[in-house]
Parts: C-alpha cells; sequence; structure tokens
C-alpha cells in the first residue's frame, strides 16, 4: 500500500473548535490520494460557514467551494444512510472503501438538511446552551426514564436515583386507591373517547371530577381542560384587544401565551412586588378592563404571593383577579386548598382560578374554578376546551380519586408544609441562595446555565436527579437546580440531599469546575 494511500479518518470539520487547519479537506488532496476507512462530517449551516470566513481570514475559498468540498465528500462517500440531523450540525458518518476516485458531480445531497433561518429562534437555546452542556454530557432533558412506581424514586437505563423533580407532592400518582380508579374506568371505557368534550367525549366521570374539584376549592363550577397549559391559555384568551392585563413578571409561559392569542394589552409588575403592581395599575386607562394575574406559589421560586395586598389593589383600581393555583393547591392552607385558604380570604375573590392535575393530584389535565355562568360561557367559546379531545376516562377518574384522598387526608398537606420548611431552614444554614422559598419548591440559585447543567450532571452522578432550570423557563443568568420536596421523601433521602449539596458546593469553590 502506497504511503498517501494509508487507512485513515479524516476528521473534515470539527465543531466548535474550528481553526483553518480544520478545512483543509477544501482542496480535496487528501480524499483523492487515500483509502479512507472512515469519515465523519459535521455540516454547518450556511450561516455558520459564511461566519467562519469572516472570522478565518486565511481561507481564500469562497463559501460555495467549502460548500462544494462538503457535499463532494459526502457524494464520494455515498453516505446517505446514517444521517443525524443535529439541528446545526449534521453529523454524517459511514465508510468509504475504495481507491481514490475523482468526484465529478458536486450537488447538494439533501438541501432541507441545511437549516436556514427559518430557524433561528428555535436555534438560540439549542446552540448555546443545550450544545455546550451535551459536550460536558450534561444534557438531561431528554432523558427517558425505564421507571417510575414512585415519584421519588427514578430508574433510567444507567442508574437509579433519588428524585427530587417530580411536583407529585402528595405522593398521589402511585396511590393504590388512584391506580385502581384509573384501572377500572379503563376497562369500562377504554383507552380515550376519540372525541372532543362537546362531540361525544363526555362522560359522566368527567362531569364527576368537574364537581368534585369545584366543591373541593369552594367553587361555584370547574371546566376541565386536557393540561394546565391549556386551562391558562383559555383564561386569558377570555380578553380581547381593548382589555388590559397585568402580569406577575414570573407567571407561567401558559398565561403569557395566552394574552398574545387575546392581542389584550400586556403590562408586567416586578415578582410579588405591589408597589410595581400599583404603578401599572395607574397607568391604565380607567374604562378599561384590568385583570391582574398572579399565581399561588411560584413554580420556579417557590415564593407565595403577597395576596391580600393585591387583593386591595385589585379592589381599590376596580380590576379583576385571576390566579393560577397550579403549585398551590394541596400545598397551602390547613387543607390544601390553596393560596386563599392559606391567607384566609374568600376563595371567591378571585374571578377565575385554575389549577393542573398533573402536581398535587398526581395526574395531569387541568382545570378552571369560578362563577358557573362564567364556566359554562368557556365551554362554548374556548378554542382549547372545544377543538381537542378530551382527557382519557382513566385519567379523570384517577383524578377524582386523588381529590378525594385530599379531601380526606389534610395530614397530607400539613407533613408536606413542614417537611419543606425544615428543609429550606437546613438548606439555607448550609450558606445556599434559595432565594423567597417558603414551600416545597426550593431553588438552588447558581446563576449561569452551563454550570447549573454541570451542577446537575454532578448531583446525578451521586445518585440525585434533580431539575436544572435554565432559560428561557427563568430568566438568563439564573438558572438553578429546583428541588421539589414531597410527603414521600425520606429524612434520609433529604439528608443525602443536603450532604450532596455540600459537597458540590465544596467542589465547585475549591476546583471551580465540576
Ligand atoms: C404555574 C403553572 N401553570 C400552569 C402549568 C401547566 O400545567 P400542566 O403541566 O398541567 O400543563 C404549570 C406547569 O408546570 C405551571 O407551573
Amino acid at each position: 500500500m502506497k504511503n498517501s494511500q494509508k487507512k485513515r479518518t479524516i476528521p473534515v470539520i470539527t465543531k466548535p473548535s474550528l481553526d483553518a487547519s480544520d478545512l483543509a479537506f477544501k482542496n480535496n488532496a487528501d480524499l483523492e490520494n487515500s483509502i479512507v476507512d472512515h469519515v465523519t462530517l459535521y455540516l454547518l449551516t450556511q450561516d455558520e460557514l459564511a461566519n467562519i470566513l469572516v472570522e478565518q481570514p486565511v481561507i481564500e475559498e469562497s463559501l460555495e467551494e467549502i460548500q462544494g468540498g462538503i457535499f463532494r465528500l459526502i457524494e464520494a462517500s455515498r453516505l446517505t444512510t446514517d444521517i443525524v440531523e443535529n439541528d446545526v450540525v449534521l453529523r454524517i458518518s459511514g465508510s468509504i472503501n475504495r481507491q481514490k476516485s475523482r468526484i465529478e458531480s458536486v450537488k447538494w445531497l439533501n438541501q432541507n438538511l441545511v437549516l436556514g433561518k427559518l430557524f433561528d429562534k428555535a436555534k438560540q437555546n439549542y446552540v448555546n446552551i443545550i450544545k455546550k452542556a451535551e459536550k460536558n454530557n450534561a444534557n438531561h432533558f431528554n432523558q427517558a426514564l425505564e421507571s417510575q412506581n414512585k415519584s421519588t424514586h427514578i430508574i433510567t437505563n444507567e442508574a437509579e436515583y433519588i428524585s427530587f423533580t417530580t411536583n407529585d407532592y402528595l405522593g398521589l400518582s402511585n396511590h393504590p386507591h388512584v391506580i385502581k380508579s384509573a384501572t377500572e374506568a379503563l376497562q369500562n371505557y377504554g383507552n380515550s373517547t376519540c372525541c372532543a368534550r362537546v362531540a361525544g367525549g363526555t362522560t359522566p366521570l368527567h362531569k364527576t371530577l368537574e364537581s368534585e374539584i369545584a366543591a373541593f376549592l369552594e367553587s361555584e363550577s370547574a371546566v376541565l381542560f386536557n393540561a394546565g397549559y391549556l386551562a391558562s391559555l383559555a383564561i386569558s384568551e377570555i380578553l380581547d384587544k381593548d382589555d388590559a392585563v397585568i402580569c406577575d413578571r414570573l407567571n407561567h409561559a401558559s398565561i403569557f401565551d395566552g394574552i398574545k392569542m387575546s392581542h389584550a394589552k400586556l403590562y408586567r409588575f416586578k415578582h410579588n412586588c405591589t408597589k410595581s403592581l400599583e404603578i401599572q395599575l395607574k397607568r391604565i386607562p380607567k374604562e378599561k378592563n384590568k385583570v391582574v394575574f398572579i399565581e399561588g406559589i411560584y413554580s420556579m421560586e417557590g415564593d407565595i404571593a403577597p395576596l391580600p395586598e393585591i387583593i386591595s389593589l385589585v379592589e381599590r383600581y376596580n380590576a379583576y383577579l385571576f390566579v393560577d393555583e397550579a403549585h398551590s393547591i394541596g400545598c397551602l392552607g390547613e387543607t390544601g386548598k390553596g393560596i386563599f385558604e392559606h391567607f384566609g380570604i374568600d376563595p371567591n375573590k378571585a374571578t377565575l382560578r385554575m389549577g393542573t392535575f398533573s402536581k398535587s393530584f398526581g395526574s395531569i389535565g387541568g382545570f378552571v374554578v369560578g362563577r358557573k355562568l362564567i364556566c359554562d360561557m368557556l365551554r362554548y367559546s374556548s378554542r382549547q376546551y372545544i377543538f381537542t379531545a378530551s382527557l382519557a376516562p382513566s385519567i379523570v377518574s384517577g383524578a377524582t380519586k386523588a381529590v378525594s384522598i385530599l379531601n380526606s387526608s389534610p395530614e397530607l398537606t400539613k407533613k408536606l408544609q413542614k417537611t419543606s420548611k425544615s428543609f429550606i431552614q437546613k438548606v439555607i444554614k448550609a450558606g445556599f441562595d434559595v432565594g423567597n422559598t417558603t414551600t416545597q419548591i426550593i431553588p438552588i440559585i447558581i446563576g449561569d446555565e452551563e454550570k447549573a447543567c454541570r451542577v446537575h450532571k454532578y448531583l446525578l452522578e451521586k445518585g440525585i436527579y434533580t431539575t436544572s432550570v435554565i432559560y428561557p423557563v427563568v430568566p438568563k443568568g439564573a438558572a438553578r437546580i429546583r428541588i421539589g420536596i414531597t410527603t414521600d421523601h425520606t429524612e434520609e433521602e433529604l439528608e443525602k440531599l443536603l450532604g450532596t449539596l455540600l459537597q458540590m458546593k465544596y467542589v465547585l469553590n475549591n476546583f471551580m469546575r465540576i
């Protein structure tokens, strides 16, 4: 074998450490003089290639020539089988086992593989944060769980973890009565109604759940939605372009999405700051409909809205109040009825409240509670209610059982509150920044996104599964590890978490890198 025909691997373009030599393939000499047994191509978008050219003035060839070079290589390798589309970086690998050959045709293998400007928005986070996390082997966002027969334990194909990611705060998702109830409904009604609520998708189970949740929350009526997300969309969308909605800055995305869809004018106030809320209320012309939209417990902060002060402003400025109680129902108040019970305020001071079955009720689906007339109107106007198949009867039945368990077991809520408070004190004492939480949601605020992913990975390696929360879920630079406490966590598990956080802090302080 001639020297120039030695088998070898050609790294054609590698990312992200591109330099001029990485682009040495451009004259094809390497390829043409070698028998190549493996080639790995990282294809970049046209924009990125353009950037490389700008950053690397040593490269004389035009953009077209570089692109042509890449695609000549693809042609040469006939590597059509293993195309993994990785958004901006497309990786193609395979073998070339043939003698030198001249490649005549230069054509795009698949024009669609090169992403254009259309994907710029989707690309931002993916490239800036996720790709970096992947490089550190710290991207957990798509991890599949092999089994989860208890929300506090997660088994993946790699290991078993104590989990603090769950929102199953009262451990009801695996409660034997919930499972029995869901199983019976599955047997009686099948897997799905395959119909919208308004067109054959309403079973007696749906109606029962609506009346049970309304009764539990001391409200006149309730409407079910397929997710809490859809419930918040639905109530935000009630508004129209002439209305004004004043939102806490940290409200959930579903609320902002609904407002966008309604075209109402959006005003934001500083998180939990009644001064800022009042400034906004003053700005809005008197004759406008005004809705103040808040949450009970904030999902990434764990703090509670200052409801009494907010209600006095709502009354003074003649506004309506909408409250998202996704994380407060089951967790606040003597009997888990949420933020109104926590403050001893009549819940009907809110025009509408929404919640979800996907947290304390251990199920899935959302709901809105309020006056019967408003709920009935929602059934005939809400696109999120009308244009989608209804919740599966088994889900509905399991959720109904969970409501009844919560109704008869206020000790669950009390236990959650006690455990959370005591753990917060310990974490603060250990020197962590947990913001203003006083509840079962405990943010360990890290700041930098990549660092948060690495901390998350460190905890994983120690057998602890948490959530790293990064932009756009929280503002940029406010990345955190989110701990969710549940009634199922044992003392030992909480101690292990605390101990591992302390170790992590030590490593972070002393070695900078995890
Ligand atoms: C505050 C808040 N509202 C609404 C939702 C949406 O609920 P679901 O997961 O049921 O769609 C969430 C979910 O995380 C939430 O945190």
